[in-house]
């Protein structure tokens, strides 16, 4: 009878030589003592790696998102120095890796655009090379969820260690935050009531240290949720950049990849239905970004879970919004790390949380949190005292969105929440920039401002326009809100009225392309609801006239910037808003192979 192959902890199910030892993964490419075995070991010792360093060990890789075109995450290769003296010290060896890199602000047309293919290039790495765990090196927005992306599809142990938030700006003795402030400065300009001189001054007094942006913006909310998930260890989301406790934490990330190594925990038994279900809340009790619902719903996806907007909705309903931080709240992400950080969140939230939940540091959540603490209630309030009694961000649906939005509630304006206005359109963001600051625009407080073709397709890419700004005679009037309704993302450091990620999105047909000026659309946070007041016999003429002059392109029409690349296959696969704007043949994961599959 044929010797069942023994089941090794480090090989993850691989098989056992002949001798019935465990392989680990990575002694396939560097134990032969054949030709490939031989060019494997001899590309690390041409870096000066001697055979006794890595002969035997766990390789542990370590996929750095560093670039000098990410300013949130330029401090990284700092940070996998810490990693490396992490897993040389626990008995493995690091290699270290870089992985495309995609920065809010110097990327065209936006990073969300390139998401998918950083997500595919973290998995591919991690299948394609020696390696038996991996310490993924995040920070800027879109960096964190593809990281989580490709780990879940590749399911190799993993553990996330972000760039952490920037330390507080400070201008003319005021603290001000990344991005919410330079907005809310920009409306100041554009009102005039600062001037360019004073404005260009904020710019080196707001970004003044490593990490990312340290509002609970996109970058903060994906590392609570990292945090909430079980991804990284505990304390991850909150401790500054600057702080030496975040190299402290990147050390000991080093060390807990070889446990999870030895025991061969994957993500798949860490990012769980049950985890979500935390990330989600943990998400709404912050008043985090709306682009999380995206990448929750993206990564979600990869594990093989659904997470439909309604389930969003649901616990938005009974989860109060507990963290104050800019932009729905005061203070800043350095200051949530004084009150002790998601853990403190997380330990006020633990009667709704699910406590069970496995994390990478080896405990369940509810034993990581056992020495969680705040230390300051105004900055993560108990439960009887929320800053606002719900989460903060709700769903949408309606006659506008029949597949969904979503609004940041906690951001908005209550006196709008119920809202009923005349539409005021804007064709596209190039059209909104040639016209919203005209004399002639007709245009009151009480209107509605709509943009199109800013979605997945229609930006392409997503772009975070949805904060579309207000024309100039409202600023002159003093009116700092209006309601916004669009197919685009907004930055998580924006702020107001702002229904977005409307769906289906203009360009692939949906209602909003239908919009007129002058049509009456009505918002009603409290019902859900956003609807475009027009009957159905009109939209129907609309529908057809708007294909006959060839407006918007139909469902996979050939697209003038979609001809070929990546931009060909983005354009062909991307899923709407509600799926994450994942490729569809993405989801799921597939298991990585071993070397030997991989050569033949
Ligand atoms: Fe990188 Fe804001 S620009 S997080």
């Amino acid at each position: 009878m044929p010797r069942k192959p023994s089941v090794s902890p480090i090989g993850h199910g691989r098989p056992a030589n002949r001798r019935g030892t465990p392989i680990p993964r990575s002694q396939e490419w560097f134990g032969p003592r054949d030709l490939e075995g031989f060019l494997h070991r001899a590309g690390l010792k041409a870096q000066g790696w001697p055979e006794e360093t890595f002969a035997g060990k766990p390789v542990i890789g370590i996929a750095n998102s560093w670039s000098e075109a990410t300013h949130c995450n330029a401090h990284l290769r700092e940070l996998a120095a810490h990693v490396k003296r992490g897993v040389l010290a626990a008995g493995g060896f690091p290699l270290e890796f870089p992985v495309i890199s995609l920065g809010e602000f110097f990327l065209s047309p936006t990073s969300m655009f390139l998401r998918n293919l950083m997500s595919m290039d973290v998995e591919e790495m991690i299948r394609g090379l020696p390696i038996d765990g991996v310490v993924l090196l995040s920070g800027c927005d879109k960096t964190t969820p593809a990281m989580l992306m490709g780990a879940a599809s590749a399911d190799l142990p993993a553990i996330l260690i972000t760039g952490g938030p920037q330390l507080k700006g400070n201008w003319k003795g005021e603290e001000l935050g990344s991005c919410t402030d330079c907005r809310r400065y920009w409306t100041e300009l554009r009102a005039g009531r600062i001037t360019q001189a004073e404005y260009d001054s904020m710019e080196s007094a707001i970004y003044r240290s490593p990490g990312h942006c340290m509002v609970m913006g996109t970058a903060s909310s994906m590392g609570a949720i990292t945090e909430a998930l079980g991804m990284t260890l505990p304390g991850g989301a909150a401790i500054p950049g600057a702080d030496m406790r975040r190299s402290a934490l990147a050390e000991q990330a080093g060390a807990k990849i070889m446990d999870l190594v030895k025991q061969g925990v994957r993500p798949s038994q860490i990012m769980t239905e049950e985890a979500f279900e935390n990330a989600i809340r943990v998400l709404l009790a912050c008043g985090g970004s709306t682009n999380a619902i995206i990448h929750l719903a993206a990564i979600a996806g990869r594990c093989g879970i659904d997470l439909p907007l309604s389930r969003f909705d649901d616990l938005s309903r009974t989860t109060p919004t507990i963290v104050n931080l800019k932009p729905s709240g005061k203070y800043l992400m350095e200051d949530l790390f004084y009150a002790g950080g998601i853990g403190a969140v997380m330990k006020r939230l633990s009667p709704m949380m699910n406590l069970e939940c496995k994390t990478v540091s080896g405990r369940t959540l509810g034993e990581d949190l056992e020495e969680a603490q705040c230390f300051n209630d105004d900055i993560v309030r108990t439960l009887e005292n929320p800053l606002y009694k719900e989460g903060g961000i709700v769903a949408l649906k309606g006659s506008l969105a029949p597949d969904g939005a979503v609004i940041k509630q906690t951001a908005a304006s209550p006196k709008l929440m119920k809202h009923k206005g005349r539409a005021v359109v804007f064709e596209s963001y190039a059209d909104l920039k040639a016209r919203i600051d005209s004399s002639d625009l007709d245009v009151t407080p009480d209107d509605v401002l709509v943009m199109k073709s800013a979605g997945p397709i229609g930006g392409p890419g997503m772009p975070e326009w949805g904060m579309l700004p207000l024309p100039k005679k409202i600023l002159a009037l003093g009116v700092r809100d209006m309601v916004r309704v669009s197919d685009a993302r907004m930055s998580g450091t924006a702020f107001g009225t702002v229904v977005l990620h409307i769906s289906p999105e203009s360009a692939i047909g949906g209602p909003l392309g239908l919009v007129r000026d002058g049509d009456i659309i009505e918002l009603d946070v409290a019902e859900r609801r956003i609807d475009l007041l027009v009957d159905a016999k009109e939209m129907t003429r609309r529908r057809a006239a708007t294909k006959a002059k060839g407006v918007a392109p139909a469902e996979g029409e050939a697209l003038p910037w979609a001809s070929r690349g990546y931009a060909r296959m983005y354009a062909q696969h991307v899923m709407q808003a509600q799926y994450g704007c994942d490729f569809d043949f993405l989801r799921g994961k597939t298991p990585v192979q071993t070397h030997v599959q991989a050569h033949h």
